[in-house]
């Protein structure tokens, strides 16, 4: 595996490889040891200094500034949060649907909290229009019959959690910005496994997560806010976290900070940030690139096999098309993910589609693995 450097070394890393084919970080990254450590390191700093909170809000700011270099924003545009719905909620409750520009165009592809909130704009007077799957993908001409001078934002997914499906970003955003519509983007799906540039997909808004190839765990996420917009959005959703001076403790006045930390809520989630710091880290440290490559290896080997075994692969074909996640239609997904965890695989699914999602611990071995259980229960598989 030329694109990787060291990667025996950092599949050593995991232990779960000790006991599992782990391949479903799309629904969870592996532990490491190093997010482990970082745990500890948590409990130990809470022991022995009680209660660093100085320390502790300099841990947030560096967890700011990782998320910022994921995405190629400035520390300034990003807000920690704890989840990627309460980003998106503090995004929502700044939008004003009163007037005339009061459409929210949703991506049949977001993940449902994004469609969730979207409709509980309407109760402040947001009409909601959705953008339909066609096959396994939405097409550009799509999003052109959806979006016009009345929409205030377009939400699309990056790479769809139900099928791998990745959206062409750039050209619907470019579309949205000629009719004068803001761009959201839940990137969740993308994160850590393709390198992404907002400033080149030009999105207004962008939401992602620690939880799945970011290898860490649940209560850690960010929104990024195009720079200039920041001082225009004034989120209804906030807290104390969000003032521009924290320790201010005035309670008779609301003075959101001059940066995204407007967005921002209550005390932020410190021991998940410890982990996530530790997460991102590893991925730093191996690259963007070097995994894009190499899980684009392990996923041409998992669909020209799955191909030539007769399955109906569901995600697009074509790698521009798709991301780490590829889906296999199943007859009873179910029953074939308890198969697979019998093999000792671990997968996952949606809908009737089995997920099987590499990432860079992942190997060429673990795709065999699981192409030889495929065989070994195709009476399952579509
Ligand atoms: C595309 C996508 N968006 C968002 C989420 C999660 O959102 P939240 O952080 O609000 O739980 C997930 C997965 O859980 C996801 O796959």
């Amino acid at each position: 595996m030329p694109l990787l450097p060291a990667a025996d070394f950092w599949r050593s890393r995991f232990p779960i490889f000790e006991q599992q084919t782990y391949i479903n970080s799309c629904s969870q990254g592996a532990l490491s040891l190093e997010v482990r450590a970082a745990y500890d390191a948590y409990m130990a700093d809470w022991d022995a200094k009680g209660s660093p909170w100085e320390y502790w809000v300099e841990r947030g700011e560096a967890a700011r500034g990782a998320f910022a270099r994921l995405i190629n924003a400035k520390p300034a545009e990003v807000a920690v949060m704890t989840s990627v719905s309460a980003g998106v909620s503090a995004l929502a409750s700044c939008l004003d649907f009163r007037g005339r520009r009061n459409k929210i165009v949703v991506s049949d592809f977001a993940f449902p909290t994004v469609g969730q909130i979207s409709h509980a704009q309407e109760l402040r007077g947001a009409r909601i229009v959705h953008v339909p799957v066609a096959g396994a993908t939405i097409s550009y001409e799509a999003f052109e019959r959806a979006i016009d001078e009345e929409t205030a934002l377009v939400a699309l997914s990056h790479v769809s959690f139900r099928t791998g499906a990745r959206q062409d970003v750039a050209a619907v955003t470019h579309l949205a910005h000629r009719h004068g519509a803001l761009v959201l983007l839940d990137s969740y799906q993308a994160l850590g496994t393709l390198p992404i540039d907002v400033r080149q997909l030009g999105v207004d808004f962008l939401v992602g997560g620690t939880l799945k190839y970011l290898l860490s765990s649940a209560g850690l996420a960010f929104l990024y806010v195009r720079g200039d917009l920041v001082a225009h959005l004034k989120p209804t959703s906030m807290g104390w976290f969000s003032q521009e001076n924290i320790f201010a403790m005035d309670i008779y006045r609301n003075d959101p900070a001059r940066d995204a930390r407007r967005f921002e809520a209550g005390t932020p989630p410190v021991p998940n940030i410890y982990a996530g710091l530790a997460g991102m880290q590893i991925i730093e440290r191996i690259g963007v690139e070097a995994i894009e490559g190499h899980i684009r290896e392990l996923t041409d080997h998992l669909i020209g096999g799955a191909m030539r075994q007769g399955y109906n692969v569901v995600t697009p074909l074509k790698p521009s098309q798709r991301g780490a996640l590829v889906t296999i239609k199943s007859l009873d997904v179910s029953a074939l993910v308890e198969r697979l965890a019998a093999h000792r695989i671990i997968v996952s699914s949606r809908e009737n589609n089995l997920r099987i999602s590499p990432h860079f611990y992942n190997n060429h071995s673990d795709i065999e693995r699981v192409l030889e259980a495929l065989r070994a229960n195709k009476e399952l598989v579509a």
